[in-house]
């Protein structure tokens, strides 16, 4: 395949265009990468059974390769070729309550699955995906599809095609423009046991809402010993390049303005707003009472922050269940795990950022 320029085919959800699918899936069984749109965010796809084109797609990201990535799949049949079965009965519950969605399952891996993707774990994550480009490409294609979120690794995730060339346009074969990824969080992982559910990655699936279907306790991964520990959780992800700080809302009661100057924006929330020094930013990431929104439009803004030419950005966690856990955990490893809790640490954090080699005025 060559490498540039991308091949961009805008594919409308809403009026597939066999043709067009046809073309991005012989790019896929011709050992190409293949950005495609999920609901969740875009992916950089490509064959999961060719080696040499998944190594591309680690190089590509820069991502490490015990990084394992996730496969995708156009429904149970496809599954049943990455997997070694039996399922326990609790992914058969998941399966049916949730797939195609937002949902990933980590189960033992059949033989036709590398270690290349998986990174020598012998589990593979595997899910099905809703977006309806994405579930023709796959289905056209006939082969599972291996892809991580289309971005450089720890970068922010791409939710428009417009991102994906931002982030990774020249490694692309081809860029699949869906239009916006609607959920714009990635997919929930989790670890699936006979006894067990055990959330890895907390995602576009709440898991309050996965425990209404499933018959064994669905447990966080933070309270589970390492049995199921799981890569890929770094402290620093999702990041803007612009130095980032994490804050609940009692870090702003009073805000504490430190003995810096420097231009900071604080993200937060219509329905919550702090009273600010008057010399920081204000920017709405949405309101509490619309996490879904909230969620949707999230990369959107952190790459809108960055791009803002301030020199620290605040974000404000949001502290709700549900979908905020997902939406916390991005905002908190954008923030690379630096939460201010107290007006003090918020000034410390600020300083320590505006002090940062990289740090640029
Ligand atoms: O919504 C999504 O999940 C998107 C779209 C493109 O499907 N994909 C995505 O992939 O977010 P990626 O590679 O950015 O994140 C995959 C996550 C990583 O945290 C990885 O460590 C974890 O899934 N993962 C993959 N295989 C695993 C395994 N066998 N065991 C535990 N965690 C695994
Ligand atoms: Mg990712």
């Amino acid at each position: 395949m060559t490498q540039d320029p991308p091949e961009l085919l805008a594919i409308s959800p809403d009026d597939i265009d066999p043709v067009l699918v046809g073309r991005a899936a012989d790019a896929l069984l011709a050992g190409g990468l293949v950005a495609i749109p999920t609901e969740t965010v875009y992916g950089l796809g490509c064959d999961a059974g060719n080696e040499d084109a998944v190594r591309r797609v680690f190089a590509a990201k820069g991502r490490p390769s015990s990084d394992p990535l996730i496969v995708h799949v156009d429904g149970p049949t496809m599954l049943g070729t990455v997997v070694a079965g039996p399922l326990p009965p609790a992914a058969l519950e998941l399966i049916d309550a949730f797939w195609p969605g937002p949902l990933t399952l980590v189960l033992p891996r059949s033989e036709a699955i590398s270690d290349a993707i998986t990174g020598g774990l012998d589990t593979v994550a595997v899910r099905c995906p809703s977006h309806p480009v994405a579930a023709a490409i796959i289905r056209q294609a006939g082969v599972p599809v291996a892809a991580p979120s289309a971005n450089r690794f720890s970068r922010i995730s791409p939710t428009s095609a417009a991102h994906v060339i931002d982030e990774l346009g020249d490694a692309c074969d081809v860029i699949v423009d869906g239009g916006r990824a609607d959920r714009g969080l990635e997919s929930t992982v989790v670890a699936v046991t006979d006894d067990s559910v055990v959330v890895l990655r907390h995602g576009s699936l709440p898991a309050e809402t996965i425990q209404a279907r499933c018959s064994v306790p669905v447990l966080d991964h933070d309270a589970t010993v390492a049995a199921n520990a799981s890569p890929g959780h770094d402290k620093r992800h999702y990041s803007p390049r612009c130095p980032a700080v994490g804050a609940t809302p009692d870090a702003f009661s009073p805000p504490d303005v430190g003995s810096r100057t420097g231009s900071v924006v604080v993200a937060g929330y219509g329905d919550r707003r702090p009273d600010l020094p008057a010399e920081w930013a204000f920017v709405e990431l949405g309101s509490l009472s619309d996490p879904d929104q909230v969620g949707r439009d999230l990369y959107e803004n952190l790459r809108r922050l960055d791009a803002s030419g301030h020199e620290v950005i605040v974000l404000e966690l949001t502290g709700l269940a549900g979908l905020g856990r997902a939406i916390d955990d991005r905002l908190t490893r954008a923030a690379s795990s630096v939460v201010a809790t107290t007006p003090a640490a918020l000034a410390a954090a600020i300083d320590a950022a505006l002090a940062r080699p990289d740090h640029q005025p």
